[in-house]
C-alpha cells in the first residue's frame, strides 16, 4: 500500500474575511446613507427573549428615525476600521494573509439605493482599501451585498420584494466593477444567500409586518437576488477579463437524527432546502425538488419572460460558503434543541459546542466540501469558519485562545483531508481575522480573531488592537502552507 499525503495545493488563499456593517463604523460619514445593519439594536443578554435580533419592525425603524428610540446600534460603530484600515491590514500582512474578505457598504456608494450617479468619497474610501491591501500583497475578495441593503430601497420598495431593487444593484455592481477593475478579481454578490428566508430583514431589507403574504414576499425576493446575480456575474465578465464571481451559502449539513429511513428521508430533504440556492447560482434554474415545496407552502414565483434565461446563461464561477455547524434532522423533533449559525437544531450527543451553544464538527467540514464538490464539479472557497468565545485578557495583556486554536486547527486538518479527497479548494478564509461586532447579537464579547480589540458590548474601550495566542499560530499555518498545524 502506497502511503497517501493529503497537502493543500501551493497557490492556496489564507486569510480571514469580515463585512462592512460588522468593522467599518463611519457610519454617516464620507455621505454613507444607512443601510439594514444600521438599525440592528443592541438587546442585553437577559434581556434578549430570541437567540438572536435579526429580524427588525417597521416600529423600531420608525422610533429610531424620529429619535424616540434609545436604542444603540452598534453596527454603526463597527471597530472603528473606516480610520483604522492601514493598521488592520498591516496586521493581517503581518500574520502573512494573500487574502482578504470584505464587503462594500452599498449605501457608501448609493446612499440611498436608487441614486443616480454614486458618491464618490465612498468609491474612494474602498480605493484606499485595496491600494493598501495591493501594498501587501492581499488579494482582496469582495462581497456586494453583505446584509447591507441601503434603507432607502426598504423604504421605497420594501428591499428585495421590489423588482426595481434588482436594476438598482446591477448599476451599483457595474459602478464597482469599472471603478475597481484592476484592483479586484474575486467577488461574491450575496452573502449567505439562504439568510433571505430565515431573516428577511437581514438578507433583504425586508419588512415581513409590511406584507401580506410574509412568505410568498421572501421567495419574490430571492428571485430578484437571483437574477440581481446573473446579471451581475454577467456585467463582471464584460467589463473584467479575468474576474470571477462566486455565490455564498451558509452551509448546513444535515444529518438524520437516527438511522430510521424516515429521519434519513427528512435530512435529504433538509438538504435539499439548503442546496437549492447554490443549485440555481451553478446550475441555472430552479430544480425540480422545489416545485413540491413550493406547492405546499403556497409560493408561487412571479417571474417575468426571459428570467429563467437569464439565471440558466449566467451561473458563477465558483462556490463559496461559511461553515459554522451541522445540524440534526428528525421526522419527530423532540429532545434538545441548541443554537446555531442563522438555525436551531437538535443536539448532537457527539459533538460539543461553542458558549453560543453552535455545535462544533470539524468531520463535518470535510463531509460538506465533498457533497458540494460532487454536486458541482466547480472550485470551492471557503469563506467564513471560526469559533465565537468569550477571550480573557491577561494582566500582561496577553491572550490565551487555546480553544480558538483547538477549534481552528481541526477544521484546517478536515480542510486539508478534504483536498485529499480531490475537492478542487481555493482557498480558506476565516471569520474574523479581528474582533469584530456580532452579526446576530451584535455583542462584541463574541470574539472570533486573531487581533483583539479592545471594546465591550456596552461601546466601551479603547479600541486598541493587540495579538492573541492564535494570531502566531495562524502565522506558522500560512508559512507552512497548512502543514505546521
Ligand atoms: C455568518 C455571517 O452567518 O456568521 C457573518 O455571514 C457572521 O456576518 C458570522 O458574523 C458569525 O455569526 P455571529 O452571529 O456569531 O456574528
Amino acid at each position: 500500500m502506497t502511503h497517501f499525503k493529503a497537502q493543500f495545493p501551493k497557490n492556496f488563499y489564507w486569510g480571514g474575511a469580515t463585512a462592512a456593517n460588522q468593522i467599518e463604523g463611519g457610519y454617516d460619514e464620507g455621505g454613507k446613507g444607512l443601510s439594514a445593519a444600521d438599525f440592528v439594536e443592541y438587546i442585553p443578554k437577559d434581556q434578549r427573549t430570541k437567540d438572536n435580533a435579526m429580524e427588525i419592525t417597521s416600529e423600531q425603524i420608525r422610533k429610531s428615525l424620529s429619535g424616540e428610540s434609545t436604542a444603540r446600534h452598534p453596527k454603526r460603530e463597527g471597530i472603528d476600521f473606516y480610520h483604522r484600515y492601514k493598521e488592520d491590514i498591516a496586521l493581517l500582512a503581518e500574520m502573512g494573509f494573500t487574502a482578504f474578505r470584505l464587503s462594500i457598504h452599498w449605501a457608501r456608494i448609493f446612499p440611498n439605493g436608487y441614486d443616480e450617479t454614486p458618491n464618490e468619497p465612498g468609491l474612494q474610501f474602498y480605493d484606499n482599501v485595496f491600494d493598501e491591501l495591493a501594498k501587501h500583497n492581499i488579494e482582496p475578495v469582495v462581497t456586494l451585498s453583505h446584509y447591507e441593503t441601503p434603507y432607502g430601497l426598504t423604504e421605497k420598495y420594501n428591499g428585495w420584494v421590489g423588482r426595481e431593487t434588482v436594476d438598482h444593484f446591477v448599476r451599483y455592481a457595474e459602478t464597482v466593477f469599472a471603478r475597481y477593475k484592476d484592483k479586484v478579481k474575486f467577488w461574491i454578490t450575496f452573502n449567505e444567500i439562504n439568510m433571505i428566508t430565515i431573516s428577511p430583514y437581514t438578507g433583504g431589507g425586508i419588512l415581513s409586518d409590511q406584507e401580506k403574504d410574509p412568505v410568498q414576499a421572501k421567495y419574490q425576493g430571492l428571485h430578484h437576488q437571483f437574477l440581481a446575480s446573473s446579471l451581475a456575474t454577467k456585467k463582471l465578465h464584460e467589463i473584467v477579463p479575468g474576474g470571477k464571481m462566486g455565490c455564498m451559502l451558509a452551509r448546513m449539513s444535515h444529518y438524520p437524527n437516527t438511522s430510521n429511513p424516515i429521519d434519513v428521508l427528512k435530512a435529504q430533504q433538509d438538504n435539499q432546502n439548503n442546496l437549492f440556492y447554490t443549485d440555481v447560482h451553478a446550475r441555472g434554474e430552479y430544480p425540480k425538488y422545489l416545485d413540491r415545496y413550493f406547492a405546499k407552502n403556497n409560493i408561487e414565483i412571479v417571474k417575468e419572460a426571459g428570467d429563467d434565461d437569464i439565471l440558466k446563461k449566467y451561473p458563477v464561477d465558483y462556490i463559496s460558503m461559511s461553515y459554522y455547524v451541522s445540524m440534526l434532522s428528525s421526522d419527530s423533533p423532540e429532545g434538545e434543541v441548541t443554537a446555531g449559525n442563522l438555525m436551531n437544531s437538535l443536539k448532537n450527543p457527539y459533538l460539543e459546542a461553542s458558549d453560543w451553544g453552535w455545535q462544533i464538527d470539524p468531520v463535518g467540514l470535510r463531509v460538506a466540501l465533498n457533497d458540494m464538490y460532487d454536486r458541482y464539479q466547480l472550485p470551492i472557497f471557503i469563506v467564513e469558519n471560526g469559533l465565537g468565545a468569550y477571550d480573557k485578557v491577561e494582566e500582561d495583556g496577553s491572550i490565551h485562545d487555546d480553544y480558538r486554536i483547538d477549534y481552528l486547527s481541526k477544521h484546517i486538518e478536515q480542510m486539508k483531508e478534504a483536498v485529499g479527497d480531490g475537492v478542487d479548494l481555493m482557498g480558506y478564509l476565516s471569520w474574523a481575522p479581528i474582533d469584530l461586532i456580532s452579526m446576530s447579537t451584535s455583542e462584541m464579547s463574541k470574539r472570533y480573531g486573531f487581533v483583539y480589540v479592545d471594546k465591550d458590548d456596552e461601546g466601551g474601550g479603547t479600541l486598541e488592537r493587540s495579538r492573541k495566542d492564535s494570531f502566531f499560530w495562524y502565522k506558522k499555518v500560512i508559512e507552512s502552507n497548512g502543514e505546521n498545524l
